[in-house]
């Protein structure tokens, strides 16, 4: 019997037409993805690179900030899934010549297609995208607001080294104001009963988060005995205006994970980064290719869980 005649149909538990967000979904609907994107990760793991549920669905991707990861993943999750893709670039389109965003991504849909996976330094351009189009909008990253994919890829990975989620104490560590990974991380391991700490230099961790139950920390030594899978993000250069610390060298002093670090944290520690990781300043290698880092990991898990995305939107209906 083929996978398709086994596969089934997507739970009945899942109704949304776009993912633009990990803030307003119900723990059972995060679940719900991270299930089924365990399925694909087991059936690619044996070597079957087709899975095709969605022939016949095109999808394109609209990358207006750089990626290498999320959008090699969308694609190849796409195309595993028997969809065709198209790579928009915005370089060489006429967004140059005064195209807005909106009517660029109307044109692009006239041609007939099913899906746009967007990925733009400006928070809310997913949602503008969905108001507008006819056809699934999947938010791949918009300004620091939020990255629901990321976020699903490092749950997963939590979930399958720790085998739970509920409990475990996740440390989210380094630029927590410009990072829409650590947002989109933070709304997921909290509906999943995780208990977070940002931390961080104080110009970039927000005690605004207590609010809504999360520990802030401005000391990484202060925390490592008591946390179970430390996040580590990159400085996010690019979308800062002042530069919130004095050097890059006491910021990896401060808050860079190393081999002295590590061997202070739980025997079993897990070890992610959404990458790109910018080896010596927010971990150094040995920690990075040592055996506690699931860094790789994530990423296989980003095709599998980015093929639960697109086939759960896709096979939804419009409200
Ligand atoms: C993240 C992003 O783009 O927000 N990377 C990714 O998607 N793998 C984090 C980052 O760029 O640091």
């Amino acid at each position: 019997m083929s996978i398709l005649e086994n596969w089934g149909s997507v739970p009945e538990g899942w109704k949304h037409y776009h993912l633009l967000d990990i803030e307003s979904l119900r723990a059972e609907e995060i679940t719900l993805l991270l299930d089924q994107a365990e399925r694909f990760r087991a059936v690619l793991a044996q070597g079957d690179r087709k899975i095709p549920l969605l022939t016949g669905k095109t999808c394109v991707n609209m990358f207006f900030e750089n990626s290498t990861r999320t959008r090699t993943s969308f694609s190849l999750a796409a195309r595993r899934l028997g969809a065709d893709v198209v790579d928009f670039t915005a370089a060489g389109s006429s967004l140059s010549k005064g195209e807005t965003i909106i009517d660029t991504a109307k044109n692009l849909e006239s041609m007939g297609i099913d899906c746009v996976v967007v990925r733009h330094s400006c928070p809310g351009t997913p949602k503008l995208l969905s108001e507008n189009l006819k056809c699934s909008v999947l938010n791949a990253g918009d300004g620091a607001h939020e990255h629901p994919t990321q976020a699903l890829l490092d749950i997963l990975t939590i979930r399958q080294r720790l085998g739970r989620i509920e409990g475990l104490t996740v440390a989210m560590v380094g630029d927590i104001a410009h990072s829409r990974t650590a947002r989109s991380n933070i709304w997921g391991l909290k509906a999943l009963g995780a208990h977070v700490i940002v931390c961080g230099p104080s110009t970039l961790v927000s005690k605004e988060w207590e609010k809504i139950g999360v520990e802030t920390s401005y000391s990484l030594d202060s925390i490592l005995d008591r946390v179970d899978v430390f996040n580590l993000l990159r400085i996010q250069f690019e979308r800062q205006v002042v530069r919130p610390f004095p050097s890059v060298r006491e910021y990896a002093h401060l808050y860079g994970m190393n081999g002295d670090r590590l061997a202070k944290t739980k025997k079993d520690v897990l070890i992610l980064a959404p990458g790109p990781i910018n080896r010596g300043l927010e971990v150094t290698p040995d920690v990075a290719d040592g055996p506690q880092s699931a860094i790789l990991d994530q990423v296989t898990n980003g095709v599998a869980v980015r093929m639960a995305t697109l086939w759960c939107c896709l096979t939804s209906s419009r409200s």
